[in-house]
């Protein structure tokens, strides 16, 4: 087979393993979330609409090519990127609301509380944040697992720092506190750092979780660059993309009057920025040879992505 068709085939196996991975993250969400019938109905029929059938679901995406580095164990890289998802949701439902972002439109359909009321997106928001949390602390999850109680209590301590004041959480409150105003390059670095990049970089080593010991600082480090890199590209989407493709509203950074990447470097040097982030994620984690494949592809797509 020639260079080329392998290099094909090699896409058409990564697609592939997106596509089935997509699905049945999917399929793993539509069981762990309430039925919409379930009291109280509007709650749950908000959650199911703001977690389901939507987003590319990368943070999931993540985890299982990160849980390929060592033994893979299903029901735990399951409950994993199914806690990641939930807390990555309920983010989107905060960040679009009016006393936030104030978008109206989310993975392609009116954000969670145009399409029911602030008070319900707020209380979706708890609420999947705490079945996350009630997701990765099921003792059924690892009933067939290798995992100790420790690494067990490691995965919700990963998780709990990455959502809360420290990362997600504070990071969004940076940005709040940056609107109208000049941020250096380090403190762009240090806010998307934690309004994005600290929950990519959970999505890893939670997947991570049994690789060996020797792993995991390349693993980290990878993660890290690449967390940020997804930040920096998110930036330069909203401003080179339209709405329609991205299923949320285009140039609402600078219309909003946020600092970023683009506003603070410009776009072409903030292209190169990605480009460099990229090298090192790929130069820290090459060494873990074929098993890092994977992570590789989706760093891949993480930089070449269009929404
Ligand atoms: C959007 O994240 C919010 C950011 C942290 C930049 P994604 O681009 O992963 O959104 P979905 O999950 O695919 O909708
Ligand atoms: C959001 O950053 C980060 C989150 C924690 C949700 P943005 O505000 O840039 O995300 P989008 O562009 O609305 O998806
Ligand atoms: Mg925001
Ligand atoms: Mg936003
Ligand atoms: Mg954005």
């Amino acid at each position: 087979m020639s260079n080329v068709d392998d290099i094909k085939n090699s896409g058409l196996a990564f697609t592939s393993w997106v596509a089935s991975k997509q699905h049945h993250i999917e399929s793993t969400l539509e069981q762990c979330l309430p039925d919409a019938n379930l009291a109280p109905c509007m709650l749950h029929s908000a959650m199911r609409y703001s977690a389901l059938k939507g987003g590319k679901r990368i943070r999931a995406l993540l985890c299982y090519a990160a849980a390929e580095l060592s033994t893979y164990e299903p029901n735990v890289a399951d409950a994993s990127a199914c806690a990641i998802e939930l807390i990555h949701a309920y983010s989107l439902v905060h960040d679009d609301m009016p006393c936030m972002d104030d978008d109206d439109m989310r993975r392609g359909k009116p954000s969670c509380h145009k399409q029911y009321d602030e008070a319900t997106a707020l209380l979706v928001g708890d609420a999947l944040q705490s079945l996350a949390f009630e997701v990765l602390s099921q003792s059924q999850n690892y009933a067939h697992s290798q995992l100790s109680a420790n690494q067990q209590m490691k995965l919700i301590n990963l998780l709990s720092k990455a959502a809360g004041s420290k990362g997600m959480a504070g990071g969004q409150g940076i940005d709040l506190a940056a609107v109208g105003k000049d941020l250096s390059q380090s403190e762009l670095e240090t806010m998307h750092r934690m309004k994005t990049g600290a929950l990519i970089e959970a999505s890893i080593m939670l997947g991570a979780i049994s690789a060996e010991k020797s792993s995991q600082e390349a693993i980290q480090q990878f993660a890290n660059k690449i967390g940020l890199a997804f930040q920096v590209v998110d930036d330069i989407l909203d401003v080179e993309a339209n709405s329609k493709t991205l299923g949320k509203t285009a140039g609402k950074d600078a219309e909003s009057n946020k600092p970023t990447y683009v506003s603070t470097l410009g776009l072409s040097a903030a292209k190169q920025h990605v480009q460099i982030l990229y090298d090192q994620a790929i130069d820290a984690i090459r060494p873990l040879g074929d098993k890092a494949n994977r992570l590789i592809e989706l760093a891949g797509y993480i930089i070449q992505r269009n929404f």
